[in-house]
């Protein structure tokens, strides 16, 4: 990682910008359509912020999370949702089946991911507006408390509201080029920077939560370790050290 301010990192390759502060105090700066495709995650306004304690699933329960700074007990306000479209040239917008009075805008184009929930009350699955005028599509990727689709490969969650970095690398696929620069106003676990980092895409990434935006970076700059490892000895130091440190 390479440090610019507390509040400002990128990645060793400059294409991740990490930012710590209010999305909105950002796009203020910003001029018309300079993101290829804005992807937002914001809070959905139903108290789903980590301040409640996750008991309600029988098969698996889920961690419990620190809340984040600006609870999830309002989305956004139009005014947040217009700079995103300003900001962007393209937009996907989970969550908006909770806040679509504040999108100006009719969708032939929704994604849905499917959770493959099982016996749960949660959601079956997320919903997201998008601006683009192709047909409605469906990823399914299990994701229930500890439960996910890869469990060989599980991702260590550190948010409340995480979402896989294989519906990132899944929107990228199907709606964006290599090098496109996406903007991200509310990242979380940054799941999405891991996401765009593997797919080649330029990122800006805010989070304005000062301990969930430190976990993120801590969180990257891990996977950014381990890529750098794999492409310069062909496997990871990191894990190799932590079972033999004499080695290193
Ligand atoms: C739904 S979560 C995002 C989860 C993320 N997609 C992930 O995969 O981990 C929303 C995040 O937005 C942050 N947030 C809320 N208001 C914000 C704002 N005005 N500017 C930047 N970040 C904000 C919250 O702290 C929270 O971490």
């Amino acid at each position: 990682m390479i440090k610019i301010s507390d509040t400002e990192y990128y990645s060793n390759d400059k294409t991740i910008r990490f930012l710590n502060m209010d999305c909105n105090e950002f796009m203020k700066k910003c001029n018309p359509a300079i993101f290829d495709l804005a992807v937002i995650d914001s809070p959905y306004g139903i108290g789903e912020d980590g301040s409640k304690n996750h008991t309600r699933s029988k098969i698996a329960t889920s961690k419990n999370y620190k809340a984040y700074q600006s609870t999830d007990n309002d989305s956004p306000t139009i005014e947040t949702f217009n700079n995103i479209i300003y900001v962007s040239k393209n937009q996907i917008i989970w969550g908006a089946n909770h806040f679509i009075s504040k999108i100006p805008y009719d969708s032939s184009c929704w994604l849905i991911w499917d959770k493959d929930n099982g016996e749960t009350d949660f959601a079956d699955c997320e919903m997201a507006w998008t601006s683009f005028k192709t047909a409605a599509r469906k990823f399914k990727h299990k994701w229930q408390g500890m439960l996910q689709e890869n469990m060989k490969n599980k991702q260590q969650r550190i948010h409340p509201n995480e979402k896989p970095i294989e519906l990132y690398k899944w929107i990228y696929d199907n709606y964006t080029k290599p090098n496109d620069h996406i903007l991200d106003c509310f990242g979380g676990s940054m799941s999405n920077a891991i996401a765009c980092h593997m797919k080649r895409r330029k990122l800006t990434i805010i989070e304005l939560d000062v301990d969930y935006f430190k976990s993120a970076l801590n969180r990257f700059s891990e996977y950014e370790k381990k890529t750098e490892d794999i492409l310069e000895f062909g496997y990871a130091k990191t894990k190799i050290e932590k079972s033999n440190p004499v080695l290193f």
